[in-house]
């Protein structure tokens, strides 16, 4: 439960931030939690380096907000059971994090 909380804040404040707006779709099993966020940003040139850890091209005033650490796609990983991120430059980005319950959410 607590992963569903972090991973869906960090792709939405990156929608936010980096896309300029976009969609959070939350789908609830009885099993799983599935959260996909969209956007018509300006999509990610080089995924596998965005991924890692510290990478960030988020400019100065976000920074000076506490964000751009270059964390949050790594974090969205970390806390999913399944991760997948596609883009396009010019298009956008598309999130799919899939959450496994666990007994002791119920
Ligand atoms: N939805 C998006 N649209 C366009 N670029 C994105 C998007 N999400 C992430 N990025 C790019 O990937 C980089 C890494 O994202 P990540 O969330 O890991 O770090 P950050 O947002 O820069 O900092 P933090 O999340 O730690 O505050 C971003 O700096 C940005 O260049
Ligand atoms: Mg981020």
């Amino acid at each position: 439960m607590r992963g569903i909380a972090i991973g869906t804040y960090e792709a939405e404040m990156n929608v936010i931030i980096h896309a300029g707006g976009g969609n959070v779709a939350a789908e609830a099993f009885p099993d799983m939690t599935v959260i996909t966020v969209t956007d018509k940003g300006p999509g990610i040139p080089d995924i596998n380096k965005a991924l890692q850890e510290g990478w960030s091209t988020a400019p100065d005033y976000v920074r000076q907000m506490g964000f751009g650490a270059g964390m949050g796609l790594p974090n969205m990983q970390k806390c999913s059971d399944e991760f997948d991120i596609q883009s396009k430059v010019g298009e956008g980005t598309t999130i799919v994090m899939k959450f496994k319950h666990q007994s002791e959410d119920l």
